[in-house]
């Protein structure tokens, strides 16, 4: 990565690849690198050295343009800020990004996945109004309605209570499970890791181990 005159090496040596309807959870300590390198497998940044395969399209290959259009098509984000749009409804939040992207039915379907985790009766509430998990579950409504390939998700439970983490955990994983998305999560919390197929073990920018949840899975060749 470039930053002014100086030239850092935030990541390297850094290589697998994850098929398509499984899960991934890119753990290691704060600082070791893993939101740069969800940013990268996303497309938001471009790596100095390497290349990123989103559904066989190189993204080394793409413009900035064709980088956000493949990623506008494929991926959806979960944050651990939340990302809503302060002044904006729940059922807004969800509707304005399909309607962005020319989806049909916008309010028919942004009010289906609000619905969908629980919030059916909240679809006039603006995100000051709702508590950390509610906001969360907005989010993974917008996520879902979009119906991506790809889900990527930075530390989603990081900003919530234990218990609250956990039910927008299971909310996460069970939309996962049902849509047969593809999930690329970050986190320090291994419980949470644990639930995915694969985890990716970074430290000070480095691979370190990648390896099964379930030692029953071998990594596929
Ligand atoms: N835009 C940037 N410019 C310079 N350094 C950065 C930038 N983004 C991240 N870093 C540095 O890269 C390292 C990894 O950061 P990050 O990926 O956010 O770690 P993590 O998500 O694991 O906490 C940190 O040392 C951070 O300070
Ligand atoms: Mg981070």
């Amino acid at each position: 990565m470039h930053t002014g005159t100086e030239h850092l090496t935030i990541l390297h040596d850094i290589e697998f690849s994850l098929p398509a309807g499984e899960s991934l959870a890119i753990v290691g300590a704060s600082g070791s690198g893993k939101s740069t390198l969800l940013a990268l497998l996303a497309g938001i940044d471009t790596p100095s050295h390497g290349d990123v395969l989103l559904d066989g399209q190189s993204l080394g290959a793409l413009s900035e343009d064709g980088r956000a259009s493949l990623r506008g098509r494929l991926a959806g984000f979960v944050f651990q800020s939340f990302q809503l749009l302060p002044d904006f409804s729940a059922l807004e939040n969800v509707m304005v990004p399909l309607e962005l992207h020319g989806a049909p039915h916008a309010g028919e379907r942004a009010r289906h996945w609000l619905e969908r985790v629980g919030l059916g009766e909240r679809l006039g509430h603006t995100p000051r109004q709702l508590s950390g998990g509610e906001q969360q579950r907005v989010a993974l409504a917008r996520a879902f309605a979009a119906e991506p390939r790809i889900l990527f998700a930075d530390e989603p439970t990081g900003s919530l209570d234990t218990a609250t983490g956990r039910s927008i955990a299971d909310l996460m994983f069970s939309l996962n499970a049902d849509a047969g998305t593809t999930l690329v999560l970050v986190t320090h919390d291994p419980a949470l890791a644990a639930r995915c197929n694969w985890q990716l073990q970074i430290a000070g920018g480095q691979q370190r181990s990648l390896h099964a949840s379930n030692p029953q899975d071998g990594w596929p060749t």
